[in-house]
């Protein structure tokens, strides 16, 4: 909650009371009391240590967190697996109910948030705010400057043509190369066939940024909490907040 509040019904949703407009209606019906005065109309905002009740029940969001996980190779991006392997929500002790934006592949290593705010969860993959992610991509053979072409008009993939990428060649020689890539989509394994596609299988793969987030001194294996400014600034990129409209 910032210091300019949080409005009272989203709050309530965010409590698990109902839907954003159903707490509306209840808030209208004047079923609900702040630090003990009935609210009777919309646009109240909560800050922190207001008392808000119900129905005569106190409503109690779950305090919103924000990870920022360097996954190591042989993780699942995921809160479980049927399989019993190892998941990323196992790397950040919390009692919150976390779980990844997005996924990175079992063997890829690199940056991923976690969180319980499913509202940014959402806002973040939605294919319209264009999140940069860059890659470092280690591949077999030589990659030229066709290549790199190639990566930054589009290729075409089984499930369409990928956005322009922007692609930078870091090293390249017959045994292999590695280039830094940064995609706005999210398609499965997306680098992975991108690089197939261009006859050069992917050897190791490794995000090492997320919209403004990077993993300088963050090593793999290890997390951190995201500060305010840094989950303001996501929601920002996000649009959260202009959907909601302040
Ligand atoms: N692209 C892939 O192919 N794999 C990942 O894990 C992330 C992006």
């Amino acid at each position: 909650m910032g210091s300019r509040g949080e409005r009272l019904q989203k709050y309530m949703a965010r409590a698990g009371v109902a839907s954003r407009r159903k707490c509306e209606e209840l808030i209208l019906a004047g079923r609900v009391t702040v630090n003990g005065q009935t609210v009777k109309e919309l646009g109240v905002r909560i800050h922190s240590g207001d008392i808000v009740v119900c129905d005569g029940r106190t409503v109690t969001p779950e305090p919103l967190e924000y990870y920022l996980v360097n996954k190591p190779a042989g993780v699942i991006s995921a809160v479980s697996d049927g399989r019993g392997r190892p998941t990323v929500t196992g790397l950040v002790p919390s009692r919150q109910r976390l779980f990844p934006i997005g996924r990175l592949d079992r063997d890829t290593t690199g940056l991923l948030i976690l969180t319980n705010d499913g509202r940014l969860a959402h806002q973040l993959m939605h294919p319209r705010f264009e999140v940069d992610k860059v890659y470092r991509v280690e591949v077999k053979g030589k990659v030229t400057a066709a290549d790199l072409k190639r990566l930054r008009t589009g290729i075409r993939l089984d499930d369409g043509v990928t956005t322009p990428a922007a692609a930078r060649l870091v090293s390249a020689g017959d045994a292999g190369s590695i280039i830094e890539l940064t995609i706005h989509e999210g398609r499965k394994r997306q680098v992975r066939r991108m690089m197939e596609a261009l006859g050069h299988p992917v050897t190791r793969l490794h995000r090492c940024r997320y919209a403004t987030l990077t993993d300088t001194g963050l090593r793999v294996g290890d997390y951190r909490a995201l500060d305010r400014d840094e989950v303001a600034e996501l929601e920002k990129i996000s649009g959260k907040e202009e959907n909601e409209g302040g």
